[in-house]
């Protein structure tokens, strides 16, 4: 099973002061020393994180797979087919949201999506959907010629308890209704520390795609040593 490491949240800090720190591809090469097996970005249309920049240097640089997350327009798609991602994986994006919502209406919007994957596969990328843990949209993604679908435990993370164990179930019922149907299956959103094991532990999940939980626990691990070396400069400097 592999690992994708969302490194959203290190441009979301750097965003915070407009400048230049923490740079997101410092991220992305430290991630993948600690073994990530593939870096996420979410180009979204605002630019509000990750920007065209970031973009274009982790695709000179990471070596391991490139997953960039996208809404399927027709800027985004023009965007992917000249960077040539690994792997495009597409979302539903909404201007206000905090970070993505829910999973693609894939039947809906079967219209933008078939095209998007048409043009992406044209240009031999493949493409995975990111959606909820339900049967119709698994039957949709395969429909739209998607290669591979990531089923959203953002309801299974978010619950305790009976609920939490309800959850879990949907999400193995859709990695299974997936992989019947020829579909690769990844599963990501919400997971952590506490609740990642049950999800890794599902048959049939090719990759696990993670970003805040590891980011948040980078900051607190990183925090005293940061500290420790700022002061170090401090001594050395002052009388
Ligand atoms: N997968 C998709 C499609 C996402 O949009 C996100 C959030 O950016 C993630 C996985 C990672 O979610 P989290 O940051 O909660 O780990």
């Amino acid at each position: 099973m592999i690992l994708g490491v969302n490194i959203d949240h290190v441009a979301t800090l750097r965003q915070a002061r407009l400048g230049i720190e923490p740079d997101p591809v410092m991220g992305a090469t430290l991630a993948i020393l600690g073994g990530a097996d593939g870096i996420t970005l979410h180009l979204r249309e605002d630019r509000r994180h990750v920007n065209d920049r970031d973009l274009d240097m982790l695709r000179a640089f990471v070596p391991v797979e490139l997953n960039m997350e996208m809404a399927a327009t027709d800027e985004m798609v023009r965007i992917a087919c000249r960077k040539l991602p690994d792997l495009v994986t597409l979302v539903p994006e909404k201007r206000q949201e905090l970070t993505t919502e829910g999973g693609l209406d894939v039947r809906k919007n079967m219209k933008s999506v078939k095209k998007a994957v048409r043009t992406l596969h044209d240009k031999g990328i493949p493409v995975s959907l990111f959606i909820n843990p339900e049967a119709a949209d698994i039957e949709a993604s395969k429909e739209s010629g998607a290669d591979m679908v990531e089923i959203h435990t953002g309801c299974y993370a978010n619950e305790k308890g009976r609920k939490r164990e309800k959850e879990l179930v949907r999400v193995a019922g859709a990695v299974d209704k997936a992989v019947e149907l020829g579909l690769l299956a990844n599963a990501g959103h919400g997971l952590n520390y506490t609740n990642v094991a049950e999800i890794a532990m599902l048959n049939g999940v090719r990759g696990l795609y993670i970003g805040h939980s590891i980011i948040a626990r980078a900051v607190l691990v990183g925090l005293e040593r940061a500290v420790r070396e700022m002061k170090e400069l401090i001594l050395r400097g002052g009388s």
